[in-house]
């Protein structure tokens, strides 16, 4: 094994939402030592600018190079739609890139040509208008409809899911003009995971519903073993950094990453 492949893969996020796709990751890869950073200093990104939002990430990628990562994961959507190209640039060859969204529009473009697909997600994602450039540029006759649905992070963050509360909220978004008739629908955003059941049960089942950490880890996979670069060492120690602490976010970790993970603050500016 390549001494690079022992080097770990760096995940980040505005704050801990981005574990469902470290969980993600650590099912599909479960010997890749992840390092995850939230930066929950500055969230929630989805209402930021997108100079905000750039400026943040370049200071993680710096953060995460310092660790060796031979990867960085950019787990938030808002990161990704407002960062991506800008971090690529970055950073060169000093790691690859993966973003969340180009796995979501490959596998969109795959399995719904000339299909209705709706898209909610923060107020960032949906005005950058990433996803829609990306389907257009792959020419499948797909029409994206979408909708900024910026109170689902925080109902979800208050642990408001599966209760009539959500159900109200999901009801009052979903059943936007702009959203039927649609085939699918993408979950643009790191926490809607946790809802992705009630969304199918609003729609009777009858409309896919897309969250890309799946998609993600598999991209992943794939450039690991591409590049042969899987890490096969069992039991890895991740590690999980926040810009800032407090107890509650170490206890919400347990909603996105299934079992509570210790919290280590990290300053992003000295
Ligand atoms: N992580 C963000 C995203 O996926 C949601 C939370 C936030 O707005 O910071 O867009």
């Amino acid at each position: 094994m390549e001494n690079r492949a022992l080097q770990p893969i760096g995940i980040f996020d505005s704050g801990i939402g981005g574990l469902t796709v470290a969980h993600a990751i650590q099912r599909a890869l479960p010997c890749e030592r992840m390092i995850y950073f939230g930066d929950t200093a500055h969230l929630p990104y989805g209402d930021k600018s997108e100079a905000a939002i750039q400026a943040y990430s370049i200071k993680i990628a710096d953060v995460l190079l310092k660790m060796n990562c031979k990867v960085i994961v950019i787990a938030c959507n808002s990161a990704s739609s407002a960062a991506y190209n800008l971090l690529r640039e970055y950073v060169g060859k000093r790691a690859h890139i993966i973003n969340v969204i180009d796995p979501m529009v490959s596998l969109v473009s795959q399995r719904f040509k000339n299909k209705r697909v709706g898209l909610i997600g923060t107020k960032r994602t949906v005005q950058s208008n990433v996803y829609a450039q990306k389907l257009e540029a792959l020419d499948q006759g797909i029409t994206l409809h979408q909708l900024a649905t910026p109170l689902l992070v925080h109902m979800i963050e208050e642990g408001f899911f599966d209760n009539r509360i959500s159900h109200d909220i999901i009801d009052q978004y979903l059943s936007d003009p702009s959203l039927q008739n649609i085939d699918a629908l993408i979950l643009a955003c790191t926490h809607y995971p946790l809802i992705k059941a009630e969304i199918s049960a609003y729609y009777h089942e009858r409309v896919a519903v897309l969250d890309s950490s799946e998609a993600v880890a598999t991209s992943l996979l794939n450039y690991l073993e591409e590049e042969h670069l899987r890490n096969t060492i069992p039991n890895p120690q991740h590690q999980f950094l926040v810009s800032d602490y407090t107890e509650s976010f170490e206890a919400s970790t347990r909603l996105f990453f299934g079992e509570v993970v210790h919290l280590e603050k990290h300053r992003l500016w000295e």
